[in-house]
């Protein structure tokens, strides 16, 4: 079975879903590993290190996809990518619910089975497989360090001849995957840090990594799965309230809350921007689904009296050898799973391939992005 890994040309896309250390995962599998020349570079992959990892540089992207069976790529393919796939073959990519409906229909068009790491289930056996989880990881710890470099202040106590310098105040604002992270990075760099979720079920593990969880006096509607739920209006107003002077009184905020499927709640209004300190610091992860500051704007910094906030996209991008480390990992796992003897073995009974699964046979399975498309 050839297994290819096509490069990237999305602005700011530096990651690939191959290393170095996943080519003899895969070719333990029997698989025949090709990678598109170049796919790895902005990784800091070179062509050469993944050749002598056991994978095959196919000059161009034609001579990648030849015979492939399974194609591999980090973010989700244009409609002229769709088009290049070799009919029937699989596809392991991002595929959100928000790609463009003309790919979704070529893939259908063209019988491409489609595995999307958005759809990997979030189960124990799944974990590997998470490039949710692992890319979030990686976002929750570059957002402190964005954060901290835009901050006019250090983040540790400092006591010196020259005075003592007291620590700055983070908080985190979600404590999933990304939040976790952000937490323990700011309290390695000697911040004081505070976080609040509406799953109170967080509160341990937030303070095992030496933060302190703010107790809101609210009643959260439970999710499932491990997952927020969407809150009401009315519980969202009450919660700005109570966590307003926390967010005054923060000279870095990392906001990461999201709820699949949905729309990010505004948990910073624009008054609040207001009633901040001078030089405060967002740094708004959830910027791709729309944000938690109401002043974010996706891949821009606004300033605003004096507070800036970042919506920078894709921020594991901009790690792209870790998190491409991370990402290679996880497509092996999920290659691992739809491979037997050396060939491609589609086992529609095991929970983790069909609900990764979001095209097959022509049809679209996931019910959001039919949900997307009907809309
Ligand atoms: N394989 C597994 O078993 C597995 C893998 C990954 C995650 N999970 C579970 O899923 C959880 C969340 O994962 P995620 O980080 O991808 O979630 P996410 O990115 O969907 O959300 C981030 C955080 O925002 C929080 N949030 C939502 N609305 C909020 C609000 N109004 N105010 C404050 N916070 C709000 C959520 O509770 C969550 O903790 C994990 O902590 C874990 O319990 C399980």
């Amino acid at each position: 079975m050839k297994f290819s890994v096509l490069r990237e040309f999305a602005d700011g896309e530096r990651r690939t879903p191959l290393s170095p250390d996943s080519i003899p995962r895969l070719t333990a599998l029997g698989v025949q590993v090709a990678v598109e020349a170049g796919a790895g570079e902005a990784a800091g992959f070179t062509d050469e290190a993944l050749a002598g990892a056991g994978a095959e540089v196919a000059p161009t992207r034609a001579a990648a996809l030849q015979g492939a069976q399974v194609v591999c790529k980090v973010q989700p393919p244009t409609v002229e990518e769709a088009k290049a796939l070799p009919e029937g073959c699989c596809l392991i990519s991002y595929l959100p619910s928000s790609t463009e409906r003309a790919v979704v229909e070529e893939l259908v068009r063209r019988r491409v089975t489609a595995f999307s790491f958005e759809l990997v289930p979030r189960i124990s056996r799944a974990q590997s497989m998470d490039a949710l989880s692992s890319q979030a990881s990686i976002g929750g710890y570059k957002a402190v360090l964005v954060g901290a470099a835009r901050l006019p202040k250090i983040l540790p106590l400092q006591m010196t001849a020259a005075g003592t310098i007291p620590p700055a105040r983070v908080l985190v604002m979600g404590a999933g995957v990304a939040g976790l992270q952000a937490i323990a990075t700011a309290r390695r760099l000697g911040a004081v840090v505070e976080a609040t979720d509406v799953r109170t079920a967080v509160r341990d593990e937030v303070k095992s990594l030496g933060a302190t969880f703010v107790e809101l006096e609210l009643e959260a509607q439970e999710g499932e799965g491990g997952y927020a739920r969407e809150q009401s209006e009315e519980f969202l107003q009450r919660q700005r309230e109570l966590i307003a002077q926390r967010v005054e009184q923060s000279d870095l905020v990392v906001t990461t809350a999201a709820v699949p499927g949905r729309r990010a709640p505004i948990l910073i209004t624009k008054e609040l921007v207001a009633r901040m300190r001078p030089g405060a610091v967002i740094v708004d992860l959830a910027a791709d689904t729309g944000g938690n500051c109401e002043l974010t704007r996706p891949g821009e910094e606004v300033v605003m009296k004096g507070v800036t906030i970042i919506g920078q996209r894709n921020l594991p991008a901009s790690v792209p050898t870790t998190a491409s480390q991370m990402l290679a990992r996880n497509v092996a796992a999920i290659v691992a799973l739809l491979v037997k003897d050396g060939e491609l073995h589609l086992d529609f009974e095991d929970e983790v391939v069909a609900g990764s699964c979001a095209i097959h046979a022509g049809e679209v399975r996931s019910p959001q992005l039919k949900e997307a498309l009907s809309s």
